[in-house]
């Protein structure tokens, strides 16, 4: 992978806060690489839009069109690999891909999940964590592999959970921790910095805790 200089494909299905982050971070300097495509399985998500007028290509795979999940991951794998990018970077794309396609981009398919892995994985973090007790939520950056929310993690970060919190009150803080978290992630892996090894996320020769390297955005 080149150094710093590295290619980027961003899939999602939804708003694309992410992507915006992305490209923020792009513009200042702040990401080693480039947003060389966004591709969206759904073609109403606005975050189709936010790529358009960033003058970045944009594809859509609608996976209602493909009668299995093999066939859409294929021609989907076939659309990315168009783009030739280094890192491909999911950013609240909603579809469960098949072992085929996680072994295809091993190592180079990242994602976002917000809640503080391995706790709560899969759908309504916010809640559960709310409805646990716990005194943080967050959001985890990990590498993708074949079980949900179960590749190993990168970088974490914690955000305090407070008094009259709902699911929605707790998921509008942690998104802005999201927004400098995964640009900052995903430089780690572009720069090589970070990589997926048999073990885990390994990063100066050592194994990284399942849930990735605690990070918290002022203290670094
Ligand atoms: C984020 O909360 C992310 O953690 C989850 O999906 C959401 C995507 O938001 N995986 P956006 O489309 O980037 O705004």
């Amino acid at each position: 992978m080149s150094k710093g200089s590295g290619r980027l494909a961003l899939l999602l299905s939804g708003r694309g806060s992410n992507l915006g982050a992305f490209l923020r971070a792009q513009q200042t300097g702040q990401l080693q690489g480039s947003v060389e495509a966004v591709i969206s399985n759904r073609p109403d998500a606005a975050g189709l839009k936010i790529a358009r007028d960033a003058g970045i290509a944009t594809a859509t795979v609608d996976h209602t069109l493909y009668e299995s999940r093999e066939a859409f991951d294929e021609v989907l794998a076939q659309k990315i690999d168009g783009f030739e990018p280094d890192v491909i970077v999911l950013a609240g794309f909603m579809r469960i891909l098949t072992a085929n396609f996680v072994d295809r981009f091993r190592g180079r398919l990242i994602n976002i999940h917000p809640s503080l892995l391995p706790k709560y994985r899969g759908l309504n973090t916010h809640q559960r964590a709310l409805d646990a007790g716990e005194c943080e939520g967050g959001a985890t950056v990990h590498f993708v592999t074949a079980d949900l929310d179960e590749g190993p993690g990168i970088l974490q970060t914690p955000v305090p959970i407070e008094d009259g919190d709902t699911a929605a009150s707790l998921a509008n803080r942690v998104l802005p921790f999201e927004h400098q978290l995964y640009p900052h992630a995903a430089n780690l892996v572009l720069t090589g910095q970070v990589s997926l090894s048999k073990r885990g996320a390994v990063w100066n020769d050592e194994i990284l805790p399942p849930g990735g390297q605690i990070w918290k955005p002022n203290c670094q």
